[in-house]
């Protein structure tokens, strides 16, 4: 055994984490800690490292094993050194060798002393057993899987921000390779490359891994044990999360089973002693029977004990139909280009997923709109637009000698303690809880404060960066829930992609520097997405042997003049008549378009009016019309394109 809890029992106070647990952790076991928010898994991992002690029992450690622990506290540490050098700090042993050879080198050389050429060849001996040479190698290559660009790797650590810097610290830990491996979270900070490269880091990985994570998929790939805790108690499953759900679900079963059998016998029973304790002659047995029965070992019934938070997302006003325009949008930090020349729209009712890589800059575009960020180009404001920031980091942003109660006092929505207290009642902290200090809260505790804030604004428009992270499976079903009832707008960033699935109907990406919207559900573009490759190959290929595909349409305005048929060529005179037709009505089409084109326009104006808002009536009228003109516009545009290609055809013909 390399690391272990005997009968240990924890309590903060009068609340007990676990009760009389026993749990060993034996050589290259990868184990999933599991258990709703607040449950302890955190606590239990600081009690294996001995920075709390448990009020009964102990933990236990074997002589020579040394372990590794990661967690969100070490988010404090700051310095000027490099992200190479914080990562190549796990290898203390041969960066001291490397300065003593040096020295002793210099001294050498100086005295030409034969005791110090021999303890120098030692030395040089040693660095090699610890394989001294391939350091800066085997950091470099643990930094890139993690994300880091080569370029990045000679930066200060402290202009990097908490993400960055957990990944740094991860790729420290696992270059030092203890024996035990204990991962709180590790999973929060990364994007979808760099959890995929960490899976299969892990799976090498020589020595015991505990990895607490709320991401299924990963603790699927990554665990071939699961330990939850539940109840005070801790439950071993031997299998990956799937394996434990299905395990659970079945475990359940047969307590329901074997509670509803031991209560029939119970109610059995009962009845015989009802009947017969009357009788004189039947009465020592009545009597035996009830003693049997208080002596039973009751089975408890079964009572899924889930955390139901209640979010309740709640509008105030409603806005104009356009939240938000960026036009001509650029940003740049230094030499890095994120967005060039860019622009889109976000409209009322739109949930928006931003998706992609980290570093293409998804948090950036999302602090631009939000207007925390410098920029080139407009971002224009729609009218009535009330937004609502829940920023990545922002439990970091929580003060954390403030009180719960006071936290939400922050947000100065003008609400009272009560009204406060009630919101918070929603979100699990009940009565003494909002006293809590934000510093003693657990992940999803601080995440679910956070949600709170972002909540009691009631605000129309949502900025999501990362809500998911840190709470349970079954918060992040509540909180879809919620954002799906939603009447506002969202525009949300997010690595999880059953999260995004469930809510967007449309998804951006940053693409080569410009924003590329998708009108439609995840589902939906990653077909899309996938058509298009199959397309785009299709195209090389069939490009490759002869040349690149003749253009077939030439733009449609240049089309339209031109007037008169070739002259010199024989003509159909039914086919003129009918080029004739299609001409005629093409003309007309694009006189009627401009016309309804500029109407939409006027009509946008008006509704975008603030004072359009204080006549409902009248703003109603103006938003009849304007769907009338978008619905006719659209019509006549379908016609347009059949019209379009009809000429072309004829034209084609030689007509
Ligand atoms: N120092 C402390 N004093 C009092 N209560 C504490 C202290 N530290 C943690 N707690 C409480 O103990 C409970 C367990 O916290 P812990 O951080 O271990 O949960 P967790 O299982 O890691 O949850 P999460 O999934 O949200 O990370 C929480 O309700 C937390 O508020
Ligand atoms: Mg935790």
């Amino acid at each position: 055994m390399l690391l272990g809890l005997q009968n240990l029992t924890f309590e903060f106070g009068a609340r007990t984490i676990v009760e009389d647990a026993t749990w060993h952790i034996q050589p290259n076991e990868r184990i999933g800690l599991i258990g709703y928010n607040g449950t302890g898994k955190s606590t239990l991992l600081k009690v294996l490292t001995r920075q709390y002690l448990p009020s009964k029992g102990s933990v236990e450690q074997g002589k020579e094993t040394t372990i590794g622990f990661l967690h969100q506290d070490l988010l404090s540490f700051d310095t000027n050194d490099s992200v190479l050098q914080v990562a190549m700090g796990a290898f203390e042993r041969v960066l001291e060798l490397e300065k003593e050879i040096e020295a002793l080198g210099i001294e050498l050389e100086r005295t030409g002393d034969e005791s110090l050429a021999i303890e120098y060849t030692d030395k040089l001996h040693e660095l090699e057993v610890l394989d001294g040479y391939s350091i800066h190698h085997k950091t470099e290559e643990v930094l890139q899987g993690l994300g880091f660009p080569n370029e990045s790797l000679q930066k200060p650590y402290k202009n990097f921000s908490g993400g960055w810097r957990m990944r740094v610290l991860l790729a420290k830990m696992i270059l030092m390779k203890p024996d035990v491996l204990l991962l709180d979270e590790p999973t929060n900070h990364l994007d979808m490359p760099s959890i995929e490269w960490l899976e299969k880091y892990l799976s090498h990985y020589q020595g015991a891994v505990v990895v607490v994570s709320h991401d299924r998929f990963f603790l699927d790939r990554m665990v071939n044990k699961i330990v939850e805790i539940y109840q005070q108690q801790m439950h071993f499953y031997t299998g990956n999360y799937t394996y434990y759900q299905q395990e659970k679900a079945l475990r359940i079963d047969m307590q329901q089973k074997a509670f509803e059998n031991q209560q029939d016998y119970i109610r059995q029973q009962e009845r015989v002693v009802e009947r017969f304790k009357a009788k004189a002659s039947k009465a020592g047995m009545a009597q035996s029977i009830m003693k049997k029965l208080d002596k039973i070992d009751r089975i408890e019934n079964v009572e899924l004990e889930r955390p139901n938070i209640k979010i309740n997302f709640l509008i105030d006003k409603q806005p104009g139909r356009v939240l938000c325009t960026l036009k001509n949008v650029s940003k740049s930090y230094g030499d890095i280009k994120i967005l060039e020349n860019t622009g889109a729209e976000i409209d009322r009712g739109d949930k928006i997923a931003l998706i992609g890589a980290n570093g293409k800059g998804k948090s950036t575009l999302l602090r631009v709109i939000v207007g925390n960020e410098e920029h080139e180009g407009e971002r224009i404001w729609g009218h009535n637009v009330e937004e609502s920031f829940y920023a990545q980091h922002q439990l970091e942003a929580l003060n954390v000698n403030n009180d719960i109660l006071e936290e939400m006092k922050e947000s100065r929505s003008g609400k009272t303690d009560l009204e406060l207290r009630s919101l918070l009642g929603c979100f699990l902290f009940s009565g003494d809880d909002v006293e809590k200090k934000i510093k003693v809260l657990s992940g999803g505790e601080k995440a679910r404060v956070a949600l709170a804030k972002t909540i009691v604004s009631k605000a129309n428009f949502l900025m999501l960066d990362e809500p998911t992270n840190h709470l349970d499976m079954h918060s992040v079903e509540l909180l879809i829930e919620a954002l799906n009832k939603y009447e506002g707008s969202i525009v949300l960033v997010s690595h999880d992609r059953y999260f995004i699935s469930r809510i967007a109907n449309k998804i951006w990406e940053i693409e080569d520097h410009k924003i590329v919207e998708f009108k439609g559900s995840y589902a939906e573009w990653e077909e899309w997405k996938a058509r298009r490759e199959a397309e785009r190959s299709k195209a090389l290929k069939a490009a490759e042997p002869t040349k690149a595909p003749v253009e077939k349409k030439t733009p449609v305005k240049e089309q339209a003049q031109v007037q008169q048929p070739a002259p010199n060529t024989h003509i159909d005179k039914e086919l003129k008549k009918e080029y004739q037709k299609h001409k005629n009505r093409f003309v007309q089409l694009e006189e009627k378009i401009a016309q309804l084109s500029k109407q939409k326009i006027e009509l946008e104006a008006a509704m975008a009016a603030p004072e359009s808002y204080n006549n409902k009536d009248k703003f109603q009228q103006t938003e009849t019309a304007y769907n009338k003109v978008t619905a006719e516009l659209s019509t006549l545009n379908k016609e347009y394109e059949v019209v379009f290609e009809k000429v072309m055809e004829l034209e084609e013909k030689g007509i």
